[in-house]
């Protein structure tokens, strides 16, 4: 059984509930939070159970907890990831807040063992994280492009040079593929922070070698997808190439596809296996850790 705080009560937080709710062999669920209180009181879980309602996350710490599972804004991981570390593993829905350079601090001390728990980040729409990882940690990766194509509609763009394309796309109707933005990573981050995860979890995946001052980011609009297309391309040494097309079915407008749902839970489910092995060790120490 994993005792968990949900943070963030949107779509995937909604869809998380339900999932936590429905298996209660796994799961507890010990709080939920969202910015706007309001949306929890028409859940009928809430409504049965308002002990579960936490109205600030400053009042994090009186819970016996063992995962905090973050679905709400890179800009809640960024203000409180050190408050939920203290407390809890923490497993960050929105990884672009790793982009941030207010978290290098708090990743280098989980990376480096210093705390008891540990950040997991959902891989999502990212395929073949594991590979790239261990391309890294080989110091064998030398270069890694990413590329989103989406129809413009599905794109949630922060004000700046990314989002006067994407609005000039949008009213001049334009056909064919328009590039929104390309960039480091950490760049696009501050762009597209609700749309980039995919990239800000390669990223880390390709820490130490890259991070997200080196790997390069592409958005792409094109009024003719139905999908959400996401194009990896790895180089590591001596030539060595892979090229990774991942094609996900979305409607028009959708930011998240039905299978980055589904994605989610797997990879919730997996860290919660990771820390039901290690919470009994002595010598548990905190890792970064791509589920
Ligand atoms: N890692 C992935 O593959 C992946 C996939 C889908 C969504 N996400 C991320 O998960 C998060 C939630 O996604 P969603 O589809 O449920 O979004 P949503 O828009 O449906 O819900 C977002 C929730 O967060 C709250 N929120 C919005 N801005 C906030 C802010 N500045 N501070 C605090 N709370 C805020 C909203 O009230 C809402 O409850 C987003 O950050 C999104 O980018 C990640």
């Amino acid at each position: 059984m994993v005792r968990v705080g949900l943070v963030g009560f949107g779509k995937v937080g909604q869809f998380l509930l339900d999932e936590f709710i429905n298996q209660p062999d796994k799961f507890e669920v010990v709080f939920v939070w969202n910015r706007t209180g309001s949306a929890l009181l028409k859940h009928s879980f809430l409504q049965g159970h308002p002990e579960c309602i936490l109205d600030s996350l400053d009042k994090i710490g009186d819970q016996d907890l063992d995962i905090i599972i973050e679905v709400s804004h890179p800009s809640t991981v960024i203000k409180y990831a050190n408050k939920f570390l203290e407390v809890a593993n923490l497993f960050v829905g929105s990884p672009s807040a790793f982009a941030s350079k207010d978290l290098d601090e708090c990743v280098h001390a989980v990376q480096t063992g210093k705390t008891k728990n540990s950040i997991y980040v959902p891989v999502g729409a990212l395929w073949g994280s594991r590979d790239i990882s261990r391309l890294a940690e080989m110091k064998k990766l030398t270069a890694l492009n990413i590329t989103m194509k989406k129809h413009p509609t599905s794109y949630r763009l922060e004000e700046g040079e990314a989002k006067t394309v994407l609005d000039r796309v949008l009213r001049e109707e334009t056909e064919g593929e328009t590039i929104l933005f390309k960039g480091t990573v950490r760049e696009l981050c501050k762009h597209a922070p609700n749309n980039v995860n995919t990239m800000a979890c390669l990223a880390l995946a390709s820490s130490p070698s890259l991070g997200f001052d080196a790997v390069i980011g592409c958005i792409v609009s094109d009024p003719a997808l139905q999908s959400h297309v996401i194009e990896v391309d790895v180089v590591g040494q001596n030539g060595f190439k892979v090229q990774t097309i991942r094609d996900n079915p979305a409607g028009v407008g959708a930011v998240t596809g039905r299978a980055t749902f589904d994605s989610f839970l797997c990879s919730i489910l997996e860290a919660c296996q990771i820390f039901e092995h290690s919470k009994h060790s002595k010598t548990r120490v905190g890792k970064v850790i791509l589920v």
